[in-house]
């Protein structure tokens, strides 16, 4: 395989005029195009459509219905188990350039479909601008990163083994088989993709199943994968609803593995039926789990006040706090509390909000589910804090209806109160004021998670004691501790926030191969 080095792909700048008509120009296209589109399953290359259909609203404008897909039964995921076995026989045997050629393929179509891709997720769940076009720069990222990996697990003896006279010694990293990949919404085009790309390139089957709320991008993600040459059956598309179809493949005896992202509750959930062996079963299922985050943000008193205000604004609010690895606690320490806290508030009441469309900086929150949960945090927030900002959740803005949430910032919450301990997923911020420098890490370190974390300091001990002691699967120094990127920032939790699998990292496709020694005497 001939390909130059890898590099990220570069973000678009937002502040070009040229840029933002060619985002509107996109727009516009998939509003003829895409949307209103019907995405039908996808089984051993056919298309299959279904009695009952998914509906993805558009949470900005909740009277428009953005498309349609189809929704699987249980006899369909049977049926996409069965075939994407059958396919595995073929697929495994495929050379690794040849496979990786198929994603660098999907990897240039993306790229000139990168603003249709962009757009649709603006109307489907309410990214705006400059969010979406990070995540499909990420989605080819993993493309592109994964293409390379794979290279190195190609061959006999690829791990290195010691030299023993007189025999051949060697490691074969194999396929382990056919798994499920199930998804959610908030990154629906790169999540979506990376999670099935990475087994798939290596040689597995996989049967994957979006978010309810996201189907449109991920069919469209996967007509990409079609158009790259990728043969029927190694990618089995499957939106359904979770606690069916997600139900059955995760207990399914012949689910190889389960590659998950999504809430806490749902990951245990998965990690404990997959763990009950099934009649019939022949091996241990793996279980990759990347679940939520309750990440917090420590300022200390030697901290560069407007980079640590910069960093709380943005790690809160973009993408309205909808990311696991949002900072939903700023841990401020006592004697610049004040100082910080008066300017994080000023810089997030000039926040807009509105529209994915209108490139708002804080849009609606992704579903009714969603947006009834935040009201719940937002209706106790007046007891466990002092409420700063916000504080409402209108359910309009600029006349229309959605699931819009003010921008909330919460000060002197206690450390063990609800609002500090719980992943809330909306543009709800937690502020907790600490002794000093020890108190603030003890701050950092205290609930079930560890995802994303960061210090702004100036003050090096400390940096290199939280480099040991905070305990976050991806730490970040000095500016905002969201949008990590492929190859450069292998992302993936600590404790309760999953497996720290480390998507977009050098070993992640090792969670897809199993390892044979094969010894010859000569
Ligand atoms: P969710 O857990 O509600 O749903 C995720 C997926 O699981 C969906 O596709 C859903 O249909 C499916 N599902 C639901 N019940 C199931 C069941 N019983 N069996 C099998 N599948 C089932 O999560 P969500 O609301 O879509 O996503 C938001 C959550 O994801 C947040 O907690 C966020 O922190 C987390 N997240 C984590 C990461 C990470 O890398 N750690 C990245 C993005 C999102
Ligand atoms: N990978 C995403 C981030 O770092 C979730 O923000």
């Amino acid at each position: 395989l001939k390909i130059q080095e890898y590099r990220p792909q570069p973000f678009t700048d937002f502040t070009l005029p040229e840029n933002v008509q060619a985002y509107q120009a996109a727009l516009r296209t998939v509003r003829a195009e895409l949307v209103g589109r019907h995405y039908p399953l996808i089984i051993d290359g056919e298309r299959v459509d279904t009695e009952g259909k998914l509906t993805s609203l558009n949470p900005c404008d909740t009277k428009e219905v953005v498309g349609t897909t189809a929704k699987a039964t249980i006899q369909d995921a049977e049926r996409a188990l069965q075939g994407a076995w059958r396919a595995f026989e073929g697929w495994k045997k495929w050379d690794m350039d040849a496979r990786a050629r198929i994603l660098l393929k999907a990897s240039a179509i993306l790229k000139r479909r990168r603003l249709e891709a962009c757009a649709l997720m603006s109307i489907e769940v309410g990214k705006n601008y400059a969010e979406a076009d990070v995540e499909v720069a990420e989605a080819i990222d993993f493309l592109e990163y994964y293409a390379r990996s794979a290279m190195k697990y190609a061959g006999f003896g690829s791990s290195e083994t010691t030299w023993f006279e007189g025999e051949e010694n060697g490691l074969m990293s194999l396929p382990i088989g056919v798994g499920v990949s199930i998804s959610p919404w908030n990154f629906p085009c790169a999540i979506f993709l990376g999670m099935l790309a990475a087994p798939i390139v290596v040689g597995n089957c996989v049967i994957a199943k979006p978010a309810e709320d996201s189907g449109l991008i991920a069919g469209f993600v996967v007509d990409i994968l079609l158009e790259a040459g990728l043969p029927a059956g190694v990618l089995q598309f499957l939106p359904g609803v979770g606690r069916e179809v997600g139900e059955y493949l995760t207990t399914h005896a012949r689910t190889r593995f389960i590659t998950f992202t999504g809430s806490r509750a749902v990951g245990l959930h998965i990690n404990e039926v997959a763990a009950k062996t099934q009649p019939g079963q022949r091996w241990i299922k793996k279980v990759i789990l990347e679940l939520g985050g309750k990440d917090g943000l420590i300022v200390d008193e030697t901290a560069d006040l407007d980079v640590a205000v910069t960093a709380a604004v943005q790690g809160a609010f973009g993408f309205n706090g909808q990311k696991c690895s949002a900072m939903s606690r700023l841990i401020v320490v006592d004697s610049v509390y004040d100082d910080v806290v008066n300017a994080f508030v000023e810089r997030a009441r000039a926040l807009s909000v509105g529209t994915g469309e209108e490139n708002a900086n804080v849009t609606a929150v992704v579903n009714q589910m969603s947006f009834d949960k935040i009201k719940g945090y937002l209706e106790i927030a007046p007891r466990e804090g002092t409420v700063l900002l916000g504080g409402q959740a209108p359910g309009e803005a600029n006349g229309r209806a959605g699931y819009y949430v003010q921008p909330t910032i919460v000060g002197d919450v206690g450390r063990e109160a609800r609002l500090a301990q719980e992943e809330i997923f909306g543009p709800v911020v937690a502020v907790l004021r600490a002794k000093d420098w020890a108190d603030a890490l003890e701050i950092a370190n205290s609930t079930q998670y560890g995802l994303t974390g960061g210090v702004c300091s100036r003050d090096r001990a400390r940096l290199e004691q939280a480099r040991h002691e905070f305990e976050a699967g991806n730490l970040y120094f000095n500016r905002k501790i969201t949008g990590a990127i492929v190859g450069v920032q292998p992302f993936g939790g600590y404790n309760m926030s999953g497996t720290d699998s480390k998507a977009g990292g050098p070993d992640y496709l090792a969670n897809f191969l199993q390892l044979k020694t094969v010894t010859e005497r000569w």
